[in-house]
């Protein structure tokens, strides 16, 4: 049953979609010696390079340029990009391909200036036919929280553009740090007015008010491709030509890769929007994937796409192979270099065997999945830390997938699930002290226990769950800030107070859940995260995520009543960029006779466009969404909430496209959401076009022992039903 949860409840939709020093210690020059800003020796800087395999550039004194750069950007097709900086280094990226040969060297040049007179750095690197003619370089010695611009060149003086990039604050300085978190771009589907929206504000900010880089948490790029002549529109969408798949495979309509090749014709394709290049080039990057860099059902290195899926090992690894060449980011690669990836030699074989945490004890898996390691950690300044995690490449087998399941979802219910069946199935074999129950029942329906002897649902798995752990543990920032590209927030419902009549039969007993796949119903993996928060006693303890095409705010709580609410931290989710969410897909396919209809959209009665209901069906339950369909009288809904239902909740909309800021002081954390319109055709305004709503969510720093506490505040536009 998992599915991408940005498009439609996964429990009634099956259709597809819901969518050493090696590297040529390349002939450093630095511009000259001396002029070492930092306390972090060259030498150290060399010791750091060196692990990571790095072309670098060491920063001397400034001089003018000497470069023969002239800008031409046709040979840097997909522009430039930087990625996590740290307070002294930051890695530089471009591609530049070429017809013959299979090694060239291009000059980078690193300037405190955009003019290029005060030039700090000035180093070859290599581009390779073999990383798809794409280079990375780190560049070390640099001033902490500090603007540089740079550039590339080549032999023959073609230049790329010029890319601005930031270095992150010293670990001890208390300035406020500020970021964008960011995800799923199907620029397939859409366009990315998000980033023009985001570069318009940020020029006009005051420079302490300017993002310091932009976390995008996947869904960077969508495997599965449609091709515009076989599906013209979708919802209300466009479709656009993004890239053909050499030697891929098919789903119905959807075309995906198989080789990295085919991964590496994907990133191309999203790498030709405009936005998306102005974007990598005014702010660092700092990426992670989810499941669409990789496969959309997938996990592990199991490969699956609206099918019943394959052994994917060599999948996985041209997946990572394509994610490593196209998102600078500091990861070791089996090479040992930032040059190339040096893909191991895998078998795409059936994995037979599994460990007690789920894992896949098989050569070919274990090589695939560790090919890549994602998961890191970020220090900015005094009061982020921000940690990463990777959700697709350890996690469990998804325990909701056993066909009979499908009975527990009764008919007119729209994919409502039992949450106490949930529970059980995520719990596998340690439910209930370790005596899970041989069947779940649930009304009048009895089916086997799929999950009785299953270990219990994991996302980040074990190993990567440790160093998770002691990261947060040992953090000593005044903020630490978990960037997991799913959602934690419990999406639920309270089918059993719906009226008699509504439905032919009644909801047997309990709340219903309307999506899984993530941490929001991973309850047993949440509980041990939240529970270590709480038991060591940590503060300042934040979510962002992204994949659920939507906007939410709300609080970590491992548990809702019945069971005991106990926030321990925040939890945002952040808008899709272009990808269609729920709210479109349910404009377009929703029976209109569907007896629960009006807890998803309340159709006006002169014709316009339906209310999103379903914002209020989880934030306020099933009697405040019946009453609105029926009188449109907002406060009056709201008077009906059902107080038990959603305490986790100050906001839902899952209507909503955009991106989020967060900014971080040593006493307060603000959230905003910046809301623009369903982005289906690109905005030609330099601001990139209207928002719909500008909403501020803020937190003072909580001392230990305290609960986080939400203001919401709605800064510009109109919310709908979201609060
Ligand atoms: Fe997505």
């Amino acid at each position: 049953m998992r599915d991408d949860v940005g498009d439609g409840s996964p429990f009634i939709e099956k259709e597809l979609r819901r969518p050493s020093l090696t590297s040529v210690m390349p002939q450093i020059e630095p511009t000259q010696e001396g002029a070492q800003p930092m306390a972090l020796s060259r030498r150290d800087f060399i010791r750091t390079a060196a692990a990571m395999g790095a072309s670098l550039a060491w920063v001397g004194s400034a001089r003018a340029s000497r470069s023969n750069w002239r800008q031409s950007s046709a040979h840097y097709p997909q522009g430039v990009a930087s990625g996590d900086p740290d307070a002294q280094s930051v890695i530089l990226w471009t591609r530049r391909p070429y017809d013959g040969g299979d090694r060239h060297l291009l000059t980078v040049e690193v300037a405190e200036d955009g003019a290029f007179e005060r030039v700090v750095a000035n180093a070859r690197t290599p581009v390779l036919a073999n990383a798809d003619w794409t280079a990375r370089v780190l560049v070390g010695g640099l001033k902490p929280a500090h603007v540089y611009w740079f550039r590339f060149t080549d032999a023959e003086g073609n230049g790329s553009r010029i890319g601005r990039t930031i270095t992150a604050p010293r670990d001890d300085d208390p300035r406020p740090v500020k970021f964008a978190f960011v995800s799923c771009q199907s620029v397939n589907e859409g366009k990315l007015n998000g980033y023009r929206r985001m570069i318009f504000e940020d020029e006009r900010a005051v420079p302490a008010e300017q993002l310091g880089f932009v976390l995008h948490l996947g869904d960077f790029i969508y495997e599965v491709v449609e091709y515009p002549e076989e599906v013209p529109t979708r919802y209300d969408r466009t479709i656009y030509e993004v890239a053909r798949i050499p030697d891929g495979g098919q789903t119905d309509k959807l075309h995906y890769p198989l080789t990295v090749e085919g991964y590496r014709a994907v990133y191309k394709g999203y790498l030709a929007d405009p936005d998306l290049q102005d974007a990598r080039a005014r702010w660092p990057f700092v990426g992670m994937w989810d499941n669409h860099e990789f496969s959309w059902q997938g996990w592990q290195s199991i490969q699956r796409a609206g099918d019943d899926g394959r052994p994917g090992q060599t999948i996985k690894v041209a997946a990572n192979q394509a994610w490593f060449e196209y998102i600078p980011a500091r990861v070791k690669a089996p090479s040992g270099t930032l040059e190339t990836f040096g893909p191991p030699a895998l078998k795409n074989v059936a994995i037979e065997k599994w460990d007690e945490n789920g894992l896949g004890d098989e050569p070919n898996n274990l090589a695939a999945i560790n090919s890549l390691i994602g998961y890191r950690a970020v220090r900015y300044g005094r009061h982020l830390d921000l940690i990463i995690t990777d959700q697709h490449s350890y996690r469990s087998k998804d325990p909701t997938e056993a066909p009979q399941l499908e009975k527990l979802g009764l008919p007119g219910f729209n994919g409502m699930f039992p949450e106490s069946a949930m529970q059980v199935l995520d719990g596998g074999r340690s439910f209930n002290g370790g005596k899970p129950p041989a069947e779940l029942t649930f009304g009048e329906v009895r089916v086997a226990n799929p999950q009785k002897d299953a270990p219990p649902q994991t996302i980040l798995g074990a190993e990567q769950k440790a160093w998770f752990k002691e990261k947060l543990k040992g953090s000593t920032a005044t903020w630490k800030v978990w960037g997991n590209s799913l959602g934690s927030l419990d999406w639920r419902a309270d089918p059993q107070n719906i009226p008699a009549g509504v439905t032919t039969q009644p909801w047997p007993a309990g709340y219903a859940i309307l999506s899984s796949g993530d941490h929001g119903s991973a309850y047993v993996e949440r509980k041990e995260i939240y529970g270590l928060v709480h038991d060591s006693r940590i503060t300042g303890f934040a979510i962002v995520s992204g994949d659920r095409h939507s906007f939410w705010a709300g609080y970590a709580s491992a548990a809702l009543p019945p069971g005991k609410f106990e926030p321990v931290g925040l939890s945002f989710v952040g808008g899709s960029l272009a990808s269609p969410g729920v709210m479109e897909s349910y404009e377009h396919k929703l029976p209109k006779d569907l007896p629960t209809r009006a807890l998803f959209l309340a159709d006006r009665p002169d014709g316009a466009k339906p209310d999103w209901t379903f914002n209020m069906l989880l934030r306020h339950g099933v009697r405040s969404c019946l009453d609105y369909a029926k009188n449109f009288d907002l406060p009056r809904a709201r008077s009906l909430s059902n107080a038990k239902l959603a305490p986790h909740l100050e906001f839902v909309d899952l209507g909503g496209h955009g991106y989020a800021t967060v900014r971080l002081s040593a006493n307060e954390m603000r959230t905003e959401f910046v809301c623009i319109p369903r982005p289906v055709t690109r905005s030609e305004r330099a601001d990139g076009g209207p928002l719909r709503y500008r909403v501020v969510h803020s937190a003072p720093l909580w001392a230990a022992g305290e609960r986080p506490k939400l203001s919401v505040r709605v800064v510009e536009g109109d919310p709908g039903l979201s609060i």
